[in-house]
């Protein structure tokens, strides 16, 4: 099939590279001349692991093409928009600007029987007032709520091997034109067994919304158990691992840390409080401000432990920071907890240094005034702490036997709890975890 996408960042970019992989025409579109140029010399405009070695294989087919002109998309069958829905300024609604302005640069181009896919993560609703834009320009046309589920990090697996395809059509029926489109893009997922699910636009639209806030209030719900567990002397890790056993709880998502971040928890779960309060169901949602301060409240935690662990007082201490992206594998550094506290350190007068195998070039231009090493030996070299924020496998392999005697004070905070607690001890370091006595 002709198939557009519309947005080449994190989930267009992958989207586009996996929808040629499953064997279709793919053009991918973007405003940005720069990402488009990266992306048609097969090169990653970001790090996520595996979608170079994807852009080079399927190019080569010839089946994948880049345009910063949106009338490329004229003669696709399926348009995905994937652009992003990032926080409005100052406030905790989405920012629909780039929903809005990509399905009205479509609208032209669109010939009877197309299918608009919504992939981006929106308030409930969107889906129903875009698609009655769609059908005033071609009454023919369908629009489709489509949501994606992918982690970043893992973006190409997740695409290629989703656990479920949810389609939101606009009367919630199978018999739904849109459906069997879909179903033929998909059909390769589909003969693999994933399973799918046909339902109206409001009810795709929750799903992924409902999906982000049960994930944070997980992760929040663990930070909540270190916070206990910290004032009881019990350890929250392992009261994770007994509670996990349960399978009606599970174990994933339960590492208690420095809390989530990235650009879709933070901002996915303020995005529903505001339309929550709009419909006028507010009070449903209102836990969810809770999951969002535990969350925020983690940050501040670690700046107090840190002070703590150096004695008492931040000021002119060496801090080095280990990892500044939101989470391994990525260089993603969108609301990075690891970032944040590093910037909340240098403030309290540390001198703080940050590296991350990945995410640096990301970071310094979010926070240009703190300082960046990349070798991970002279970020570490001679300092008073360290503080593992971003658990790449590299840290976590750290040996301590050796680094003991490179750093001025064998000290560590170990923001995300997977150090060896007794192994960095008996090496000789201070080791403090988070919920851990
Ligand atoms: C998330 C959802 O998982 C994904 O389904 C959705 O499509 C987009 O948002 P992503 O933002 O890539 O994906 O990251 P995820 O793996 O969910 O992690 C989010 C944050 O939570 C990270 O900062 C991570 O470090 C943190 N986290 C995760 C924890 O602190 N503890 C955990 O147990 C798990």
């Amino acid at each position: 099939m002709r198939i557009s996408v519309i947005g080449c960042g994190y989930l267009g970019a992958v989207h586009a590279a996996c929808m040629a992989k499953l064997g279709h025409d793919v053009v991918g579109i973007d405003v940005d001349d720069r990402k488009i140029q990266e992306l048609a010399a097969a090169r990653a405009p970001f790090y996520e692991p595996g979608l170079e070695d994807l852009l080079k294989e399927v190019q080569a087919t010839g089946r994948l093409t880049f345009t910063t002109d949106l009338s490329a998309a004229e003669g696709s069958a399926v348009h995905f928009v994937c652009v992003g829905t990032p926080q409005k300024k100052g406030e905790n609604g989405a920012d629909l600007t780039y929903v809005d302005a990509a399905t009205a640069g479509l609208l032209p181009y669109l010939a009877p029987g197309d299918v608009v896919v919504g992939k981006s993560t929106v308030p409930v609703g969107t889906a129903s007032r875009l698609a009655r834009r769609v059908q005033a320009q071609q009454p023919t046309a369908h629009l489709v709520w489509n949501p994606e589920f992918l982690r970043e990090g893992h973006a190409v697996a997740d695409t290629l091997h989703p656990d479920r395809l949810v389609y939101g059509v606009s009367d919630g029926s199978e018999d739904n034109a849109a459906v069997a489109v879909l179903d033929e893009v998909y059909t390769a997922t589909l003969s693999s067994g994933t399973p799918r699910l046909v339902t109206d636009h409001p009810t795709a639209e929750l799903v992924k919304t409902a999906a982000n806030s049960f994930l944070a209030t997980k992760i929040s719900f663990i930070n909540a158990m270190a916070e206990v567990c910290e004032a009881a002397g019990a350890d929250v890790t392992q009261l994770a691992d007994a509670i996990g056993m349960d399978d009606r709880i599970g174990r994933k998502f339960l590492n208690a840390g420095i809390g989530f971040g990235g650009g879709c928890l933070p901002k996915d779960i303020r995005a529903f409080m505001a339309r929550a309060g709009e419909l006028g169901a507010d009070q449903a949602l209102t836990f969810l401000r809770e999951v969002d301060a535990i969350n925020m409240r983690r940050r501040t935690r670690v700046v107090e432990l840190a002070r703590d662990l150096c004695d008492g007082s931040l000021l002119g201490k060496r801090v080095t920071v280990l990892g500044a992206a939101f989470k391994p594998e990525s260089d993603d550094v969108r609301d990075s907890p690891a970032l944040s506290i590093a910037a909340q350190l240098q403030l309290q007068g540390a001198v703080v240094t940050v590296t991350d195998p990945k995410a640096l070039t990301n970071a310094a231009r979010r926070f240009p005034e703190l300082h960046y090493e990349s070798d991970t030996s002279t970020a570490i070299e001679k300092a008073d702490a360290l503080l593992l924020l971003t658990e790449w496998q590299e840290y976590r392999d750290l040996d301590p036997y050796s680094l003991v005697d490179v750093v001025s004070f064998p000290r560590v905070l170990d923001g995300r709890n997977v150090l060896d607690a007794a192994k960095w001890r008996a090496a000789g370091w201070n080791y403090r975890g988070l919920g851990r006595p």
